[in-house]
């Protein structure tokens, strides 16, 4: 068996067909993992796992899920165990939706989605695909939390609470799963653009961002992935129940001038 086939593994990416998640499937893809596309949109699971068959044939398969929805998550889940034979030991959740709105006017609907998606989404895809990695001795999670998880933001009540409690649920399932090889970690991305952004952003959105992020400019997916495919990694082992920043600086960053200041 080659150094390639040892390392080869099986990785699931949850919102696939879109923006961070297709960056990080196109990564795991190139390091030559087998990557199951996993969305509610199938069209475009399927537009993402076509262009990385084409690539190398058998490395990716189109699947859809509702992440908020158990039965849903468990027949995904199955599906790769059938064409692959195991279950996923790599499991990226990046499904997730923003619903914006502001605190006294937010629905309970909308808040309650939000958290139905983000945050239960991520449980139930990891406690899924966790039952199979502790079996194997071996795992990876990458959880999308958010600069949200950690600022507030004007519109972000329910966007930020679920993002919030990603960070929590992260450091939970790092706790229990640590004993079985399995590490489980968060990234929290700055703004960058993609089909959940573009819709709610302005101009003078992005403008307000780049001049608040030391970096003076908005992230894109593939720094994004960049850090999800590390925290995959086998060189990545001995972090767990970490949230990390990919923000261009924007978390570690505080008062932005120097009016007023005497030396
Ligand atoms: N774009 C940003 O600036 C940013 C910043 C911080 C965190 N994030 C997080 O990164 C993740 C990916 O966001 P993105 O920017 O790539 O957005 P995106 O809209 O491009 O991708 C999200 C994907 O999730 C899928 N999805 C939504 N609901 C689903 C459900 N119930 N079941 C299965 N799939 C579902 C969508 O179909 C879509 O393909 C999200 O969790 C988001 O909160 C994004």
């Amino acid at each position: 068996m080659t150094q390639q086939q040892q390392n080869t593994k099986v990785a699931a990416v949850t919102g696939g067909g879109s923006g961070i998640g297709a960056a990080v499937a196109m990564r795991l893809a190139q390091s030559g993992h087998r990557v199951a596309v996993l969305d509610i949109q199938i069209d475009n699971a399927k537009a993402v796992a076509d262009q990385l068959n084409a690539q190398r044939p058998d490395s990716a398969m189109a699947v859809s899920i509702d992440v908020s929805d158990p039965q849903s998550v468990d027949a995904a889940f199955s599906a790769i165990e059938k064409q692959w034979g195991q279950g996923a030991d790599l499991l990226v959740n990046s499904a997730g939706i923003m619903p914006v709105a502001s605190v006294l006017e937010c629905s309970y609907d909308m808040f309650r989605k939000a958290m139905d998606v983000n945050v239960g989404g991520t449980f139930l895809c990891s406690q899924r695909a966790a039952r199979g990695m502790a079996e194997r001795r071996f795992g990876r999670i990458v959880n999308l939390a958010s600069i949200s998880s950690e600022r507030a933001g004007v519109g972000r009540v329910a966007y930020g609470t679920s993002k919030t409690a990603i960070a929590g649920l992260t450091r939970q399932f790092a706790m229990e799963l640590g004993a079985y090889g399995i590490t489980v970690n968060a990234v929290a991305p700055g703004p960058v653009l993609t089909a959940m952004t573009e819709k709610n952003y302005t101009p003078e959105t992005k403008a307000a961002f780049e001049s608040m992020i030391p970096a003076k400019r908005m992230g894109n997916t593939d720094e994004i992935a960049d850090a999800i495919c590390y925290l995959c990694s086998d060189g990545a082992a001995y972090i767990n129940g970490v949230l990390l920043p990919v923000d261009g600086g924007y978390l570690a960053a505080g008062v932005g001038t120097t009016a007023g200041i005497k030396a």
